[in-house]
């Protein structure tokens, strides 16, 4: 088992395959970066399950495949059915834009993925089009449709902008509710990487908002989730991600890997320490000595609520969000 010096089990593993996206998201990566990391110095398949296997043996229960656009990388669902063979228990998941996916869900449905979160932003074509910088929605809805019909349990985030998708909240939660998927609403995070002018949605106008129209009722935290629930009188229920909140950091149970091999125990902080070597030496030991220094110096809590936090400069598209 993982524990960190403050007592949480870290049995949470978020992998981001690629930084590489085919979107640009007002939120995340408006512009193409500068350059990207040459492929030469991403970590294959093969060394990424290397560490899987390492950390599926010191506690890690579940894992998500994130990105940039995780469906980007080709033989995704040969690395799912690496980790999945290994280890079936695992709770297997991914989040994707779901712009690729109709044509794939079945196959990493078959290859053991469990779950996945895909973005929805908008249900208007052309807002759709504004946030994420290309004509995407048929895709993505084709792609939502495709993974519900496959099997694969869904659900959406949605980050609300003021003065983008404000209005489209309930439509996106009626979206939702007639597929009996849940919806979560993901306070905007500031980024240096974002457009400048975004006016994120706090969680007290959401709800402010939502109960305009429906009753709801709070339902506080799943085990570890980092998502708030309420539930509507129809028994409909949705969550609220709020980063800034105090509590946001008590449950934490996740680190995170990104495609280089850089293991993150902080979202909010640059520290990081790299598997790359290790694992590209088939060297187990010392990866899972990497793995325990990471966990064992596991910060307390981010710093987004203060004044004077300074957060990383890395980007979520880097690490997964
Ligand atoms: N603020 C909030 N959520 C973000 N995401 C990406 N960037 C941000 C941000 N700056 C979320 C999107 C997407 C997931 C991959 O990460 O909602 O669903
Ligand atoms: Fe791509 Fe996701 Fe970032 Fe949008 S939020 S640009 S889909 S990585």
């Amino acid at each position: 088992m993982l524990v960190d010096s403050y007592g949480r089990t870290v049995d949470y593993l978020r992998v981001s395959v690629t930084e590489r996206c085919n979107f640009r998201c007002q939120y995340c990566m408006p512009e193409k970066p500068f350059s990207w990391v040459p492929k030469e110095n991403l970590l294959n398949f093969e060394e990424l399950f290397l560490f899987m296997k390492v950390a599926i043996d010191e506690g890690i229960k579940k894992i998500r495949i994130t990105g940039g656009e995780p469906l980007l990388r080709s033989d995704l669902d040969a690395f799912i059915k690496m980790i999945y063979d290994y280890c079936p228990e695992i709770d297997l998941a991914m989040t994707t834009n779901a712009y690729l996916l109709k044509g794939s869900a079945q196959k990493l449905k078959d290859a053991g993925l469990k779950r996945i979160n895909i973005s929805v932003d908008s249900l208007i074509p052309d807002v759709a089009e504004k946030i994420a910088k290309k004509d995407v929605l048929k895709k993505v809805l084709e792609g939502l449709d495709e993974a519900l019909k496959v099997g694969l349990k869904v659900k959406v985030n949605m980050v609300p902008m003021i003065g983008m998708n404000e209005n489209e909240i309930l439509d996106v939660m009626k979206y939702c509710k007639k597929r009996d998927i849940t919806v979560r609403y993901i306070e905007y995070m500031e980024n240096i990487h974002a457009e400048v002018d975004i006016k994120g949605m706090k969680s007290e106008q959401l709800l402010a908002l939502i109960g305009e129209k429906y009753s709801y009722t709070d339902e506080g935290f799943d085990a570890t989730s980092p998502s708030h629930y309420y539930r509507c009188e129809d028994g409909y229920r949705f969550g609220i991600i709020e980063p800034y909140k105090d509590d946001f950091c008590a449950k934490c149970n996740r680190i995170r890997l990104t495609a280089e091999g850089n293991l993150i125990p902080c979202l909010y902080f640059d520290e990081a320490m790299s598997i790359h070597d290790a694992v590209k030496r088939g060297d187990i030991q010392e990866a899972a000595l990497v793995l325990k220094e990471v966990i064992r110096t596991k910060p307390e809590k981010n710093r987004w609520s203060e004044a004077d936090g300074e957060a990383s400069t890395r980007a979520f598209y880097e690490t997964g969000g």
